[in-house]
């Protein structure tokens, strides 16, 4: 097939243009690869491997630097040939010979964090740079702790209103809490409005504690009511639920309540009227 000048002028154009990124490119940072979501002292080593794509003229002055929350200082650092560090928060906490292939310049590139706990989330940024270029990438991880005990329990404060309360401890990060209701007729689940939420954070033990409670008046409610109280630790698929029956006092119940205290008054009286 015989090409014509054209189609000629357009493969070196594309060949130019191939060979132009090529150059400009240079280091680049294909991917952080890792999970972004880990349960607290779940596993017995995380890795958090930052892909990149090397050339020949990157390789000298490469440097690997990981850091934390975006501080200045690096929490682990490699450069080619030598033995990687491990730095600040993460010092002592790496698997320094873990390698992600015997390539001598990617080989020490990924973080191996053993037995990974809550006070390592965060956001951890994986940098390189050559004499030549530089490149970065971000990847964020939560090493969540679902609450040690979840309790729900209801008391009444006055004859025609209940109290709905449902408390959980020894969560991280922040969680969320609700409580919705279903009645056994229709499973819809419908979220209460004015609920009191209470926070605690225990920096020092690393964890919050969460209470909720809702007051609701009977006549609000149909004759049988399930309450459920939901926590959910956001960023994360976790989810706890808890349940309550609860049957409110319906006007005839009440009618009762109060003809049989108006009874027990009137026989009170009587006693009394009987004994002077
Ligand atoms: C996370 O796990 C560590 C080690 O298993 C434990 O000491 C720590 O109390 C846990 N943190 C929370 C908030 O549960
Ligand atoms: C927080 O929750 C934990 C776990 O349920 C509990 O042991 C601790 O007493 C709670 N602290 C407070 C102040 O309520």
């Amino acid at each position: 097939m015989k090409r014509g000048p054209s189609s000629g002028y357009l493969g070196m154009l594309l060949l130019g243009l191939v060979a132009a990124l090529q150059v400009t490119s240079g280091l680049e940072i294909v991917t952080i690869e890792g999970p972004g979501v880990v349960k607290n002292g779940s596993v017995p080593q995380l890795v958090l491997d930052c892909k990149y794509d090397i050339t020949e003229y990157d390789k000298t002055g490469l440097v690997v630097k990981w850091y934390f929350n975006r501080q200045p200082f690096p929490v682990y650092q490699w450069i080619p040939t030598n033995e990687p560090q491990d730095l600040g928060l993460l010092k002592g906490r790496l698997n320094l010979d873990y390698t992600v292939s015997e390539e001598e310049y990617t080989k020490h590139r990924a973080l191996a964090i053993l037995r990974p706990t809550t006070e390592l989330t965060g956001e951890y940024t994986c940098s390189i740079s050559s004499f030549e270029s530089e490149d970065l990438k971000r990847k964020s991880l939560i090493i969540y702790a679902p609450p040690v005990d979840m309790s729900m329990t209801y008391s009444k404060p006055s004859e025609d209103s209940v109290v709905v309360s449902c408390r959980a401890g020894g969560i991280y990060p922040e969680p969320n809490i609700a409580i919705f209701r279903s009645t056994t007729a229709s499973r819809r689940r419908d979220v209460i409005e004015g609920a009191k939420i209470d926070r605690q954070h225990f920096p020092e033990m690393g964890y919050y504690n969460i209470s909720i409670d809702l007051e609701v008046f009977d006549y609000e409610l149909d004759s049988e009511t399930m309450f459920q109280c939901v926590l959910t630790i956001p960023g994360t698929e976790y989810k706890l639920n808890e349940e309550i029956l609860y049957f409110p006092v319906s006007e005839g119940q009440l009618l009762q309540v109060y003809s049989l205290t108006i009874s027990s008054l009137l026989l009170i009286v009587l006693y009394h009227y009987w004994q002077h």
